[in-house]
């Protein structure tokens, strides 16, 4: 894939994500997540390639951050994103969501789209900078915690406006290291 450079250990860089990630995402995973995914869980989606993107943040051979997608036809649902607590606001969440975006609009998808928690302020200014707009609520939808989900949809992945905004997230994020795509690259 042209949007993953090499990862050496000392560097940070934006790789797929494979079975050998799983004891460190679970890691992340318990420590940022009330109802965390099970290593099982990761294990099956990591099994189907084909409709989904699982990408790592590494850094110096550790993962600091990830993120999940689902592809169904046109329509990419990004399944969970993380980052461990200590990395945040270093702009891993947005490398992230730029990469699998990028991914899924060289895959076809027209739109994307994904559930929050109501409570999750800093999730929905991230996902509103990339065109992420509130579309309703899933009542009592993190049962657990008796939590509502905010659905958000981000449309016409695949036009000028989106790849503008695609632009100037990678031109705005400065994370010492990290080899960014370019417009150009197409995940294929
Ligand atoms: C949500 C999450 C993935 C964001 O990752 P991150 O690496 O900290 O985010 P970034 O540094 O890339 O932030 C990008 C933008 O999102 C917004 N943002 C992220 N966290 C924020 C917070 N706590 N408060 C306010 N804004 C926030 C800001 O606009 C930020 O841009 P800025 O730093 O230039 O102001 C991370 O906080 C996390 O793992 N949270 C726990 C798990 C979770 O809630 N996942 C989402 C489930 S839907």
């Amino acid at each position: 894939m042209t949007l993953f450079k090499r990862a050496h250990r000392d560097e940070i860089a934006v790789v797929p994500m494979n079975t050998a990630h799983l004891d460190e995402v679970m890691s992340i995973e318990s420590s940022v997540f009330p109802t965390p995914w099970s290593k099982s869980l990761y294990r099956s989606e990591l099994e189907i390639p084909d409709t989904r993107i699982y990408l790592c943040l590494v850094e110096r051979g550790r993962v600091i951050g990830y993120i999940g997608a689902m592809l169904v036809v046109d329509e990419v649902h990004i399944t969970t994103i993380a980052v461990k607590e200590s990395e945040q606001r270093r702009g891993i969440g947005k490398a992230l969501l730029l990469h699998s975006l990028m991914i899924a609009r060289s895959r076809g998808a027209l739109a994307a789209t994904l559930e929050v928690r109501v409570s999750s302020q800093g999730a929905h200014s991230l996902y509103h900078r990339f065109g992420f707009a509130p579309a309703g609520i899933r009542k009592n939808y993190y049962a657990e915690e008796h939590e509502d989900a905010l659905i958000m949809w981000s449309h016409d992945l695949q036009g000028d406006e989106f790849n503008a905004r695609l632009t100037t997230i990678a031109s705005e994020l400065k994370i010492q290291g990290l080899p960014l795509p370019t417009l150009s690259d197409n995940g294929s």
